[in-house]
C-alpha cells in the first residue's frame, strides 16, 4: 500500500487501484514499489487467485510514468530508486503466475498501455484511449512491449504505436486484439469483478498451468525488459528526452 496505491482483497481477487487523480494517476517510484509488492506477496497466497488493476472511478487509468520523476532521473548522477522500482514492478509482472484483469476507464498512457500486454483479460470503457508515446519524449519503449506488442497486435500496428507514437481508441484496441471487451464508462471495474468471479470459480491449478503454457516464458520477458531498461536509462539523459520533459513541466507551469 502507499498513499496513491490502494490494495484490497475481495473474495479471491486482489484489487490494485491507482489513486492519484490530481495527477491523472501518473505513477511514482512509491506506487511502483507498492504495485510490485501487491503482486509478489500474492504469489504464495492461495486466497488470492487473480488480480484486478484499475484506475478507480475517476475516468482515467494512468497518464504513465511521472514525468517529473523522469526529469529528476535524467538530471541525477546517481541511480535513483525510480528506475529500480519500475523495473522491479516489470519483473513482478513477468514472473506473476496468477491471472491479471485490467479495468481501463479513460486514458492509458505509456506504461498504462504497455502493462496491459502482461495482463490476461482487458476491459476498456468506450472513452478509453491507449498510447505509448515514448518516442515523443525521446525515449524507447519498456515493459518488454517491443516483444509483446508485435506478438499480440502484429508488427504494423506495433510500429504505428511504438515508433510513430500513434494512439488507439477502445474499439481499435479491441480490434487489434489486446482488449477483450468495451463497456460503458464507469462500468469497467464492476465488469472486471464479474470476470474475476468467473476465473476464480475455475480449478486454480489448471488455470495456472494453462496460463503458463499460453504465455511467453518469464525469462524471455525479463531478458527484453533488461535490454530495454538499459537503453531507456541512456535515453533518459539524452538531449531529446530532457527537452521533452522540460517542455512538459513548463507547459504545466504556464497552464
Ligand atoms: N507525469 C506527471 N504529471 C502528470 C502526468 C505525468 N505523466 N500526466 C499528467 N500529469 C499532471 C499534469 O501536469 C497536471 O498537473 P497540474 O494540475 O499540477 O498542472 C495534472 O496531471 C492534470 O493533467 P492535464 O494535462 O492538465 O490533464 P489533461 O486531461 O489535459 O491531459 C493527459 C491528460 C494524460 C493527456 C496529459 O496529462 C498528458 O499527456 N500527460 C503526459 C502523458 C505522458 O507522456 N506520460 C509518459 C508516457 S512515457
Amino acid at each position: 500500500m502507499s498513499e496513491h496505491l490502494i490494495v484490497t482483497d475481495d473474495k479471491n481477487a486482489r484489487i490494485i487501484t491507482m489513486r492519484r487523480p490530481e495527477k491523472k494517476n501518473a505513477i511514482t517510484h512509491e506506487m511502483y514499489r507498492a504495485m510490485s509488492e501487491a503482486i509478489d506477496t500474492a504469489q504464495n497466497n492461495p486466497n488470492v487467485r487473480c488480480f484486478i488493476i484499475t484506475g478507480g472511478s475517476g475516468g482515467v487509468f494512468t497518464a504513465g510514468n511521472d514525468i517529473e520523476d523522469f526529469l529528476e532521473h535524467g538530471t541525477s548522477n546517481i541511480d535513483v530508486s525510480r528506475a529500480t522500482n519500475a523495473v522491479k514492478f516489470l519483473y513482478s509482472l513477468a514472473h506473476n503466475t496468477k491471472p491479471i484483469i485490467a479495468a481501463v476507464d479513460g486514458v492509458a498512457v505509456g506504461i498504462g498501455t504497455t502493462m496491459l500486454f502482461h495482463c490476461d483479460y482487458v476491459l476498456a470503457s468506450k472513452t478509453a484511449t491507449f498510447s505509448a508515446p515514448f518516442i515523443n519524449l525521446g525515449l524507447v519503449p519498456e515493459a518488454a512491449s517491443t516483444l509483446l506488442m508485435p506478438r499480440t497486435i502484429g508488427h504494423q500496428r506495433a510500429f504505428a504505436m511504438l515508433v510513430m507514437g500513434r494512439s488507439m481508441d477502445a474499439d481499435e484496441a479491441r480490434e487489434a486484439g489486446f482488449v477483450n471487451e468495451v463497456v460503458a464508462p464507469g462500468q469497467t471495474e464492476w465488469e472486471a469483478r464479474q470476470v474475476a468471479r468467473e476465473i476464480c470459480a475455475l480449478p486454480a491449478e489448471a488455470v495456472a498451468i494453462t496460463r503458463k503454457l499460453v504465455k511467453l516464458p518469464p525469462e524471455d520477458m525479463t531478458r527484453r525488459i533488461d535490454q530495454e531498461a538499459h537503453l531507456f536509462t541512456e535515453r533518459l539523459r539524452s538531449k531529446e528526452a530532457m527537452a521533452a520533459f522540460k517542455a512538459f513541466v513548463a507547459r504545466k507551469k504556464t497552464g
